[in-house]
């Protein structure tokens, strides 16, 4: 499998996830008014926008153009755009609810929240699930160097953000774990209210701009 068929699979996969209720990982975002204007960050292949929103016109941002032309190929519905959570490329004050499931991880979360709560409406909710320490530990296949080396990158940046709101670049890559502590400094920081935690299925935080 190279690795256009493995971001393929992967995204098809979730898709799957997305519209099975009874999966174990399935977490879908909120149901919204029609007119609502819904924004999903790392949105792959708009896997969650297809599931969440059938039939009506949202926005999926990605640094992925594979994803973005396997999700051109899945709907017109999603206007897709290639870029970085960390610079929207959308006018401020533009979405009611802006949507990133497993997504910011990877990207310097102190500027994403940043652009997140810029593109907002006053009132407008930011949904995110996120990963807890646990769940990283368990991704470790400790026999391969490459991955416990990661790893020691990844609890030294999630360290960072939660002592200090800040990360590290690494080769140009940004991964860190979260804690509720620190997303709730990060969260206050960048300007947001209201912030709701609910550790059910995902590690999943709400929170009003
Ligand atoms: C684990 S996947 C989640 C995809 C989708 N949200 C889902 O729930 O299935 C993480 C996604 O975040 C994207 N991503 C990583 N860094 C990003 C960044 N800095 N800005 C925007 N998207 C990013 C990846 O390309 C990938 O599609």
């Amino acid at each position: 499998m190279n690795d256009t068929d493995s971001v393929a699979a992967y995204h098809e996969q979730e898709l799957r996830i997305a519209r099975d209720p009874r999966h174990p990982s399935h977490e879908l975002p909120p149901a919204m008014p029609a007119e609502a204007r819904i924004l999903d960050i790392g949105c792959g292949a708009g896997q969650t926008l297809i599931a969440s929103y059938p039939g009506r016109l949202s926005f999926g941002l990605d640094v992925d153009l594979g994803a973005l032309r396997l999700g051109r190929g899945w709907t017109s519905s999603v206007a897709f755009a290639c870029g970085r959570a960390e610079a929207l490329p959308y006018r401020s004050a533009d979405f009611d609810l802006v949507v990133a499931r497993v997504s910011l991880p990877y990207t310097d979360i102190t500027r994403s929240l940043h652009e997140i709560h810029r593109v907002l409406k006053p009132g407008g909710m930011v949904w995110m699930t996120l990963h807890p320490l646990g769940l990283r530990t368990r991704q470790v296949r400790w026999a391969r160097w490459r991955s416990w080396l990661t790893f020691t990158y990844v609890l030294t940046n999630g360290l960072c953000l939660h002592v200090l709101q800040k990360q590290f670049s690494f080769f140009g890559r940004h991964e860190s774990f979260q804690t509720e502590g620190g997303m709730r400094r990060a969260l206050r920081r960048a300007g947001f209210h209201d912030v709701k935690i609910d550790r059910k299925r995902h590690f999943l935080f709400t929170a009003r701009a």
